[in-house]
């Protein structure tokens, strides 16, 4: 059998990357391909009780202490769902991944990046995702769409999200093969099928 492939969806809050992922999901299956969605935080079982505790805890929660719950989240994440699928010659669609904490708890926070991305390697067991695409935007926009009811990570303000964008475009420039850049100020059909033709050139 075919390997699959593992796709990771990555951008700042409020970029449309999950309609860009739901998109491609129902175009893939079209195509005759067998696909599985997942996200981080709060993949399907054990990953739920992480995103509860990572988006809604009103209490303080340590920079460090955030870094592993995203781990130990990506580890159940990636051991249960995203390896058995991808060994069974299926597409994966993550709605966030490794470069998230790189861009988040890294760039964002100010961890270090190199110590991150090796925390990152122990919690997958090594598999990096074969495509990972970064939907850019600008601040205001992202502020704009997530709107007056954010979230714990949401409420980091302008200039973390600022890092965080950056961040990605760091990620990107670093390793241009695995993480490809999209507009994400386009419309949603343009956005769709770049990431389409990006897709498709990694799938023939
Ligand atoms: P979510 O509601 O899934 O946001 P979005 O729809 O924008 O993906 O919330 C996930 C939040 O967690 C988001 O603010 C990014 C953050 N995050 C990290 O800080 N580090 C990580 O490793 C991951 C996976 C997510």
């Amino acid at each position: 059998m075919n390997k699959g492939y593992f796709i990771t969806f990555e951008g700042a809050d409020g970029c449309g990357k999950t309609t860009q992922l739901e998109l491609l999901k129902n175009y893939l299956v079209n195509e005759g391909f067998e696909v599985v969605v997942t996200r981080e935080p709060g993949a399907k079982g054990l990953g739920e009780k992480f995103r509860e505790i990572l988006l809604n805890y009103d209490g303080v929660v340590s920079d460090r202490c955030e870094s592993f719950l995203f781990l130990a989240d990506r580890a159940q994440n990636i051991d249960t769902i995203v390896k058995p699928a991808v060994s069974e010659g299926k597409i994966v669609l993550c709605d966030r991944h490794i470069d998230s904490s790189t861009a988040y708890q890294g760039y964002g926070r100010g961890l270090d990046i190199q110590q991150i991305k090796n925390l990152n390697l122990l919690a997958t067991g090594g598999m990096l995702p074969d495509l990972t695409i970064v939907f850019d935007i600008d601040i205001e926009t992202s502020m704009q769409r997530v709107g007056k009811n954010k979230d714990r990570m949401e409420n980091s303000g302008n200039e973390f999200f600022n890092r965080v964008r950056n961040g990605y475009l760091e990620l990107a420039k670093q390793e241009p093969d695995r993480i490809k850049v999209v507009d994400s100020t386009a419309s949603i059909d343009d956005i769709h099928n770049k990431v389409k033709n990006i897709v498709l050139a990694l799938l023939n």
